[in-house]
C-alpha cells in the first residue's frame, strides 16, 4: 500500500441507497477500513451499518454502489473481508450493554456490511475535548473516571471471555450514549488471536494507546495489550491528551514525568493503576480485566476531589451526571 493510495478516502454510498433492504440515511464516520452509515432497517429500526471498504485496496466507481478492487490487491482485500466478517460473527455472540450490539451481516456490492444498534451520543474523545475546554483543575473527577472505566471493563471482560481482543481501545472508540452508558465500539482491528495458531494479520496500532508489543516482532499480543490501552485511556481522562508513545525513545521517561505531575491532582492509587497498566513489560500489568476492576473499585480510594463537593448523586451512575453537565455547558 502506498501512502498516497492509503490517503484517498473511499466514496460513501449516497443517501437513499438500498443495501439488502436497509436504506442508507447518511454517513456518520469513515476510517481506513470502511464507512459507517446511519440507516433504516426493513422493519423501520434505526441502525448503524459499517461497510468494509479499505481505501488503500478498493474504490467505489460509478453510480451502482459496486466496489472495485485492482487484481493485484484482490487477495489482501478478500483476506481483510474474511477478518471483518469473522470479527463481526464473534461480536454477534456477545450481548453486553457495554459492547456494541451486532444485529446482522449483509453481502452486497462485492463487499460486506455489519448492522449494529444505532447509538445516540458522542465518543469519550469528544467528552474529553469538552472537559479540557472547561479548564478545570481536573479534566474528569476521579470518581467519574473510576465508574466510567468500571463500566468499560465490564464489557471488555466479556470480550476477553469470548477469546476476542479489541486491540484498538482509545477514547474515540468508547461511545457514551444519551442514556449515559459507556459502549465499546469499532472492533475493526480485533483479531480472534487467543485461539489462533499465530497466522494473523498484524493489527493496526494507534500510538500512545498501543502497548510496545504491538510493534515488536515476536512479542505476544493478548488481553494485556487491551489493558495497556485502558491505562492510556484513563491517562487521557486525567491529562486531557493521549499519553506519550512508550515504544519510542524517551516515551517511557516522559510518561513517568506526567504521572508524577498527576500525583498532585489524583490519588496515588489511580496514578499507580495507570502506571501498572502501561508497564512496558506485559507481565507487570494487572493480570486480567477482573483484577483491574478490583483495583479500580471506588472503595479502594479516599474521596479527595476538590471542594466544593457536588451534592451526592441520586443515580446509580454518578459519572453520568458529570457527562450530562458537560453537555449542558456545551449547548
Ligand atoms: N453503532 C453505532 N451507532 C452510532 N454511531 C456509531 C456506531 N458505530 C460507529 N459510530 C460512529 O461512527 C464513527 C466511526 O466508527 P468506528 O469507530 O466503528 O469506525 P472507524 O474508526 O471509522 O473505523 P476503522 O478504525 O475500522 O477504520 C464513530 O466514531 C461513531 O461516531
Ligand atoms: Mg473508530
Amino acid at each position: 500500500m502506498t501512502q498516497d493510495s492509503a490517503r484517498i478516502a473511499p466514496e460513501p454510498l449516497p443517501p437513499g441507497t438500498m443495501v439488502d433492504g436497509y436504506r442508507i440515511v447518511s454517513k456518520i464516520g469513515a476510517g481506513g477500513f470502511g464507512v459507517v452509515y446511519r440507516a433504516i432497517s426493513p422493519t423501520g429500526q434505526e441502525v448503524a451499518v459499517k461497510e468494509y471498504l479499505p481505501g488503500a485496496l478498493a474504490r467505489r466507481e460509478g453510480v451502482n454502489g459496486a466496489v472495485t478492487v485492482a487484481p493485484e490487491k484482490n487477495a489482501l482485500y478478500r483476506m481483510g473481508m474474511r477478518c471483518f466478517l469473522e470479527e463481526g460473527r464473534a461480536l454477534a455472540q456477545i450481548s453486553h450493554p457495554s459492547v456494541v450490539n451486532v444485529l446482522n451481516f449483509l453481502h452486497a456490492n462485492d463487499t460486506v456490511y455489519l448492522v449494529m444498534n444505532y447509538l445516540e451520543g458522542a465518543s469519550l474523545q469528544e467528552f474529553i475535548m469538552t472537559a479540557v475546554g472547561l479548564k478545570n483543575p481536573k479534566v474528569f473527577r476521579e470518581s467519574t473516571i473510576r465508574s466510567l472505566f468500571d463500566e468499560v471493563l465490564g464489557g471488555l471482560r466479556v470480550v476477553h471471555q469470548h477469546t476476542m481482543l479489541h486491540l484498538d481501545i482509545k477514547p474515540a472508540n468508547i461511545f457514551i450514549t444519551e442514556e449515559d452508558r459507556a459502549v465499546l465500539i469499532d472492533f475493526g482491528a480485533a483479531r480472534n488471536v487467543l485461539h489462533n495458531d499465530g497466522k494473523y494479520l498484524q493489527p493496526m496500532f494507534t500510538p500512545g494507546f498501543s502497548g510496545p508489543e504491538m510493534r515488536q516482532k515476536g512479542s505476544a499480543i493478548g488481553p494485556w495489550t487491551d489493558i495497556y490501552a485502558i491505562g492510556a485511556c484513563i491517562f487521557s481522562c486525567m491529562k486531557g491528551h493521549p499519553p506519550p508513545d512508550t515504544a519510542v525513545q524517551d516515551g517511557a521517561v516522559r510518561l513517568r514525568q506526567y504521572l508524577q505531575e498527576l500525583r498532585a491532582v489524583y490519588s496515588d492509587s489511580l496514578v499507580d493503576l495507570v502506571a501498572d497498566c502501561m508497564a512496558i513489560t506485559p507481565t507487570r500489568r494487572p493480570h486480567s480485566v477482573y483484577a483491574l476492576q478490583k483495583m479500580l473499585a471506588p472503595h479502594e480510594f479516599v474521596m479527595e476531589d476538590s471542594p466544593p463537593p457536588p451534592p451526592p448523586p441520586q443515580v446509580a451512575n454518578p459519572w453520568s451526571e458529570r457527562i450530562k453537565a458537560f453537555s449542558k455547558r456545551l449547548a
